[in-house]
């Protein structure tokens, strides 16, 4: 049991942002913020999301992860696909303490979406053709989806109408494609003080990300480039003129655009969410550091 725990619980000690259980808490209606069920759902959405991630540098082949070596480089793949089933086991276990069978089926959908999504960039890998519509559709199944499902969680669990959390879904979703769409910024221009990842993980793991497919658009022999990381060779070179591209400040305003749509979600009954929060979650989400 203990080679089980341990991986777990260093990721968790190791921080990170905790952006979706915050969803959560600032979903709920404010009267029921500190109730067991609201607790139990923000648990287990960090839960799922730490699942995913220990698996996820497995599938990358990425070796730092909150600062810290991943489970995967520093204790080998089988501990972390063990690691990462024992992370989805524990949230589910703590979901099921809200009573809600609606909750768990949110939960499990949203999972289920995650790793459709994380089949569809595996299946996209080296794909230099890859479009823009595609990789959207990626980013609303890997990452937008659990954002989604964070507020929904938080408002339904909380005890707010179903239009409502229909509201506030909305809203994760939009924040969540911006959150990726960030996310994948930073991986050519996050120094890795700061990020706690290491820099240019996606082309050398051959992940087609926006800012790439922009920049080809206007320069099309970066696919020279892209092939020469792909094999490992001048990462930090391509991240530097990638950081540096029009392509890259283009996919920041596509992720601004998320914003928008994320703050527009908000106009409307919310059940007594903290939208002052919400609002402010929205505008951090871009230019964040990590
Ligand atoms: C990383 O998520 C995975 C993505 C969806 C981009 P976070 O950036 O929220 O990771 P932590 O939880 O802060 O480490
Ligand atoms: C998000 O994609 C991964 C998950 C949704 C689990 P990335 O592969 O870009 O996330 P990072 O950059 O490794 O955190
Ligand atoms: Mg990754
Ligand atoms: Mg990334």
């Amino acid at each position: 049991m203990a080679e089980l725990v341990r991986p777990a619980a260093e990721t968790l000690a190791a921080g990170g942002k905790r952006v979706r259980p915050l969803l959560v808490f600032c979903c709920a209606p404010q009267q029921a913020v500190e109730s067991r069920s609201v607790l139990s759902a923000a648990t287990a959405v960090e839960l799922v999301h730490m699942a995913t991630l220990v698996h996820d540098d497995l599938i990358d082949g990425a070796t730092m992860r909150r600062g810290r070596p991943t489970v995967a480089a520093a204790q080998g793949p089988e501990t972390a696909i063990r690691a990462g089933d024992f992370l989805f086991a524990r949230a589910f276990t703590e979901l099921t303490r809200t009573g809600s069978a609606t909750a768990v089926q949110a939960l499990a959908g949203a999972a289920l979406d995650l790793s459709m999504g994380e089949m569809d960039q595996n299946g996209a890998a080296f794909d230099l053709n890859l479009r823009e519509e595609t990789y959207l559709d990626r980013c609303r199944r890997k990452t937008a989806s659990l954002f989604s499902c964070a507020c929904r969680l938080g408002a339904l669990v909380g005890g707010a109408s179903d239009a409502e959390a229909a509201r506030l879904a909305a809203f994760g979703q939009s924040a969540g494609m911006a959150f990726q769409i960030f996310d994948d910024i930073l991986d050519l221009a996050g120094a890795p003080e700061v990020t706690g990842k290491q820099r240019g993980a996606d082309l050398a793991d051959g992940t087609v990300t926006l800012p790439v497919i922009l920049a080809l658009r206007t320069e099309p022999r970066l696919r020279v480039a892209l092939r020469r990381a792909a094999r490992g060779e001048r990462i930090e070179e391509l991240c530097d003129h990638l950081a540096a591209h029009p392509g890259l400040a283009a996919a920041r305003e596509r992720a601004l655009s998320f914003v928008e749509d994320a703050r527009r979600a908000l106009d409307g009954p919310l059940g007594g969410a903290d939208e002052a929060a919400l609002r402010l979650i929205a505008d951090s989400l871009v230019d964040r550091y990590s």
